[in-house]
């Protein structure tokens, strides 16, 4: 090639990247954060990514925290021009101005997936559909399920746990809880039609996280495509339970599906069934994976921390033996509030792995935090490992010690795995309730070691053991 087309080639690149230049450039608006917005239109979402996969996010955030000072960095992610708020008083400041100064979003993969459930509602219309949910997954609406949840748990681990010699904690976890949430929302049963559920919500969390390419190959198609399934069930379901319920062979405190059915929100405004079948396909997404992490961890922890361990097994064991003499074999509320110690044990796994590594809202408004302008219509983001991981607030943070949670536990907005503020996640109590079942039924049977006491963890887009954190388990009658 000849010089000048070697020169014409180069101009039109630089020509090219001049057009597709970052409109949110520090030049234009020298009041910025500092930080860098990176390539035009990727941003710098691929080194996001990667570190979010390798470490949570962790490593990117506080190389940019170490070259900037302050607690606050600009940078371009996933399509957006993004500030990092990197510190207790930043979490304050997102979860205390919803709808003043800003609003929740998500990343557009994650926001069109989920079409017009809860995550893409603002202001007055997510108040309402809050409300709505909540009055099935407050603590007092909950409570009536605790036996249900254990009728399934203690079926599964006897169907899975005892007897076996080595089992894969996490993916055997994860069908679990799986069908919990499915006998929750939907009173469905194991069998084909969970399965296939299953199948395409695994395809729905691969491609969540995505740049959203819809390509033949790509994860964010697959991801689409599993929704699209996922929502031809959910009629399929929806259509049968309407006719039940006009049957009287549904009632309409069944489950969450019968619930949104049978009631409307406050203005009186009664769901769609496209609206339905959104809302409840996020909330298995949202309340089924988040639990099984936190339950895979924590028998992680507890297999490396004998001394908590024992703990967790004295506490359980008591309950174990007052239930036998009570003569009432499932677990119920009453008894989840006797477990504290195992609770501490669960939130000192969610600081160290927790299933979401922050969420977004985005600027209503110019916004001045901290010196700086942040402009509207920006993403901000705010995250767990900028306290959870921090030697300021949690002493040694790398050690597990569920002692940080007794007495007043530790400092406003610094342990904030469940979020805060008016988009604080509905789900905690029903997590809480999963969580606290599961490990009763496990610690109460089996005894178990890790296989590989070294296994990576890996990000992607939730915590996960890279082989599955196989255990080696002995039936407890055996032992004790
Ligand atoms: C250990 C378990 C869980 C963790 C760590 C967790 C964490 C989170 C976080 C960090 C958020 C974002 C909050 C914010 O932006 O301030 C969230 C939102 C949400 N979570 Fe959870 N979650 C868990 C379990 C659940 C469960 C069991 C459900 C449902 C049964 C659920 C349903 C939701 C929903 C619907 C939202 C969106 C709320 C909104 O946009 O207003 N989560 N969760």
């Amino acid at each position: 090639m000849d010089m000048i087309a070697v020169a014409i080639a180069i101009g039109f690149v630089l020509f090219l990247l001049f057009l597709l230049r970052n409109p949110f450039s520090t030049s234009s608006n020298p009041n910025l954060p500092p930080g860098s917005l990176g390539w035009p239109l990727l941003g710098e979402t691929l080194r996001f990514l990667a570190s979010q996969r390798a470490n949570g996010g962790q490593k990117f955030y506080e190389q940019k925290i170490k070259l900037y000072g302050g607690d606050i960095f600009k940078t371009h992610l996933l399509g957006s021009p993004t500030a990092v708020f990197y510190s207790p008083e930043g979490n304050r400041f997102l979860f205390s101005n919803e709808n003043k100064l800003v609003q929740s979003t998500w990343p557009s993969s994650v926001a069109h997936l989920f079409g017009n459930s809860l995550l893409s509602k603002v202001g007055d219309e997510a108040k309402e559909l809050r409300k709505l949910l909540l009055n099935f997954l407050k603590p007092e609406a909950l409570q009536i399920f605790v036996g249900r949840v254990d009728s399934i748990i203690t079926d599964h681990v006897k169907r899975f746990w005892l007897g076996g010699t080595q089992i894969k904690a996490f993916p055997v976890s994860k069908r679990c809880l799986f069908a919990v949430a499915c006998s929750l929302f939907l009173s469905m049963d194991e069998g084909p039609q969970q399965s296939d559920l299953y199948r395409h919500f695994i395809d729905l969390l691969n491609g969540m996280i995505q740049i959203p390419l819809d390509f033949p190959g790509t994860l964010y198609r697959k991801a689409r495509i599993g929704s699209n399934h996922i929502r031809e069930i959910l009629q399929t379901v929806i259509e049968k339970r309407r006719a039940d319920l006009a049957s009287g062979s549904a009632s309409p405190q069944q489950d969450l599906l019968s619930f949104l059915l049978c009631n409307a929100d406050g203005h009186g405004n009664a769901l769609s069934d496209d609206d339905i079948k959104d809302n409840i396909m996020l909330l298995l997404m949202a309340g089924h994976d988040t639990s099984v992490v936190t339950v895979t961890m924590l028998l992680r922890h507890l297999a490396l921390n004998p001394d908590c361990y024992q703990k967790v097994l004295k506490e359980q064991m008591e309950i174990k033996k007052e239930k036998e003499a009570s003569q009432v074999d499932l677990l119920q509320w009453d008894d989840l509030q006797k477990m504290k110690y195992t609770w501490r044990a669960a939130q000192e796994t969610l600081r160290l792995y927790p299933p979401a590594g922050g969420t977004w809202r985005k600027a209503i408004v110019d916004i001045s935090y901290s010196g700086f302008t942040i402009p509207k219509g920006w993403k901000l983001f705010w995250t767990t490992s900028s306290t959870h991981k921090n030697a300021e607030y949690f002493k040694d943070p790398e050690k597990f010690d569920p002692s940080r949670f007794e007495g007043n536990g530790p400092a406003p907005y610094t342990f904030v795995p469940f979020g805060g503020g008016p988009r604080m996640c509905p789900g905690n109590e029903f997590a809480r309730i999963v969580i606290l079942v599961f490990i009763h039924n496990i610690v109460k049977n089996v005894e178990w070691d890790l296989v590989n006491v070294n296994e990576k963890v890996i990000i992607d887009p939730m915590p996960a053991p890279v082989e599955g954190l196989p255990i080696n388990l002995r039936g407890r009658s055996l032992t004790t």
